[in-house]
């Protein structure tokens, strides 16, 4: 704290003397690299030599979600300071739930179903739980260079004569880029521990009904990984979870199939004018809610035209910056609208690029689709048409049908695409989103779909609670989501599916989707106001 207070007190930061590190790009690492290791052990013996442990007799397995609301709605945002828009006029809004998918996970109130809770409906039991989550806080992707090239931008400007800023920007005069790439940053790795805690809180007493060891499974991506052992320590604990549980770990890598990372066995996902159309209406967007802040800042640097896409860098160098190091200066530069904005210019994006309005989103959710429905019904799959990996999931070692928890990490756009997949028509009651404004009462919201540590829950119950299985329903980051856009699926207050109904309208989304000609075939984008449901039309 005292070096940080110190650094910004610096007097007079002189275009000269800011040249020096305005956008310099610094990284640091543990431990550093003058750091011995000195070989003293013996002088730390562990647990096991030291012993007098004291009695740890365990208690019985929780089992929140069947009596009451197990927590407070998650905010999910500590240790990080809260940041401000540059109004400030509301303390009800939560900058942090502009993010997009850079957004920690927060608890949705409602998708459509405002009497819904995460708690099971009165009468019913839980009999299984499907967990799909996304890793958790990160530091710029490698394919996300943008907020670095912000920084060589200022640190070329400011090496520059003439480089001068003033007023809310004088900050950047002894600004330096401190990220790092790819990997969870610390808050990440708090939240993937927290969860798994709660995850426990909420269905720990499962646990009993395990015959064999869980498997869990996540992508070999270090961030992935990561995710998924945090998770572990925080669901089992600290000094058993490495053999409390096995973790499957799946190759992520171009042509490998793998449904936790489906985009790699879909060319077409990848492709810029289908895979990345989104960036189409997301730019013309940005082109219209940055103007203001575009004037309003312009005239505090000299030297650097802030171009619209600059003003994009710097709100992702706020949700960046937050939760890798805790604060950033970048947040309360921007107006509530100007952050309503970022939101609504990342659901563009996910929207056209891997959800309702992408031809091959519903491709691209379809393996995860075919995995749920094979857990469900405990039948094998045999027919490997999709991102499923026949390896890996005719075995039943590495592809178990009998388990009562099932947790897969994966990324932000899977949730999309398999939201997609599902059929979660709710998401795209409102419509093709425009380019041009932020329509009333949208249906579909980045945040609340995919943000970091997102989660989509299939909760299997038993109404009245018995053995059997007789319904399904869905929680999207806490929100419970209608299914009624499923074939069979009736309305009910609670999300409440038939687990038949929904089987039965599982196999013909299954049966409508056509991975080798949505993922492989010659097509251009289709007129996006058209699509809705994430396939290619015929
Ligand atoms: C399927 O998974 C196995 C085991 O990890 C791997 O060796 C194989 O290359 C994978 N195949 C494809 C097509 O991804
Ligand atoms: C900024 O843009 C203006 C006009 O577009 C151009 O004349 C000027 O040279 C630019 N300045 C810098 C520093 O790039
Ligand atoms: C990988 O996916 C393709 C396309 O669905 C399929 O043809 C192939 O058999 C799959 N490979 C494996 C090992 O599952
Ligand atoms: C797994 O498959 C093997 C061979 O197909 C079978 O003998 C075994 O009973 C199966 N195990 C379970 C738990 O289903
Ligand atoms: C998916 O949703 C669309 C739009 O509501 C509907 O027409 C279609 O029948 C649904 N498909 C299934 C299999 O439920
Ligand atoms: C893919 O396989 C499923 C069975 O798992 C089948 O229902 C579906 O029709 C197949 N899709 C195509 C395009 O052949
Ligand atoms: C895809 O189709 C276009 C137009 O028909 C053609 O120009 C292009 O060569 C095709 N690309 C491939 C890879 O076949």
């Amino acid at each position: 704290m005292l070096a940080i207070v110190l650094l910004l007190a610096l007097p007079f930061c002189t275009a000269e003397s800011a040249s020096s590190y305005a956008g310099s790009t610094v990284a640091d690492s543990y431990p550093p690299s003058g750091a011995t290791n000195t070989a003293v052990d013996t002088y730390f013996p562990d647990a096991s030599q030291v012993g007098y442990a004291g009695p740890t007799p365990s208690g019985a397995e929780p089992a929140a979600i069947i009596t009451a609301v197990p927590f407070s709605k998650v905010e999910g945002v500590f240790p990080l300071s809260r940041p401000n828009s540059a109004d400030g006029a509301d303390t009800t809004f939560n900058v942090m739930h502009q993010w997009g998918n850079f957004a920690p996970m927060y608890s949705v109130e409602s998708f459509g179903l405002p009497d819904a809770s995460p708690v099971i409906p009165e009468g019913c039991g839980i009999n299984a739980v499907h967990l799909l989550m996304r890793h958790g806080a990160r530091y710029p992707a490698s394919d996300e260079p943008e907020p670095s090239q912000f920084a060589s931008k200022v640190h070329a400007a400011a090496s520059k004569k003439g480089f001068s800023v003033t007023g809310d920007l004088e900050f950047l005069a002894t600004w330096t880029y401190k990220l790092g790439v790819n990997g969870l940053t610390p808050y990440g790795r708090e939240s993937l521990f927290s969860h798994g805690v709660a995850f426990r809180y909420r269905y720990g007493k499962l646990l009993n009904a395990f015959t064999d060891l869980p498997v869990f499974r996540t992508t070999s991506q270090d961030r992935m990984l990561d995710s998924a052992l945090n998770f572990a320590a925080g669901f089992f604990e600290i000094r058993t979870y490495e053999t409390d549980y096995h973790q499957e770990i799946i190759i992520e890598g171009i042509n490998f199939n793998n449904t936790l990372a489906p985009f790699h066995a879909c060319p077409n996902a990848n492709s810029d004018d289908v895979g990345s159309f989104g960036d189409i209406p997301s730019g013309k967007w940005a082109d219209i809610y940055l103007q203001d802040a575009r004037k309003r800042l312009q005239p505090m640097i000299q030297g650097l035209n802030l171009t619209i896409d600059l003003l994009i860098d710097m709100q992702e160098l706020c949700a960046f910056e937050t939760v890798a190091l805790g604060y950033s200066k970048f947040c309360d530069l921007f107006t509530e609208e100007e952050w309503e904005g970022y939101e609504y210019y990342v659901d563009l994006n996910f929207w056209y690029s891997c959800g309702p309005g992408n031809p091959t989103a519903a491709a691209q959710g379809l393996g995860y689709v075919q995995e749920l429905v094979s857990r469900l019904t405990h039948t094998p799959i045999n027919v490997w048409n999709s991102s499923t990996n026949s390896t890996l999931d005719s075995s039943n070692i590495t592809f178990p049908l009998n388990q009562p928890i099932y947790v897969d990490f994966t990324h932000d756009v899977v949730l999309a695409s398999v939201a997609t997949a599902l059929n979660f028509t709710s998401l795209a009651a409102s419509g093709p989103l425009p380019a041009d404004h932020i329509p009333p009462h949208r249906s579909y919201i980045s945040s609340q779909i995919a943000p970091f540590s997102g989660q989509l829950v299939a909760q299997v119950l038993s109404c009245p609670a018995s053995e059997e299985p007789t319904h399904i329903r869905f929680l999207l980051n806490d929100g419970v989501v209608p299914l009624t856009g499923i074939h069979g699926c009736t309305e009910d207050s609670n999300g409440l599916c038939a687990l038949p109904s929904f089987i039965s309208g599982m196999h013909e989304r299954i049966g409508q989707i056509n991975f080798a000609h949505d993922c492989f075939a010659n097509y251009t984008m289709p007129d996006p106001d058209h699509i809705m449901d994430g396939r290619c039309p015929s």
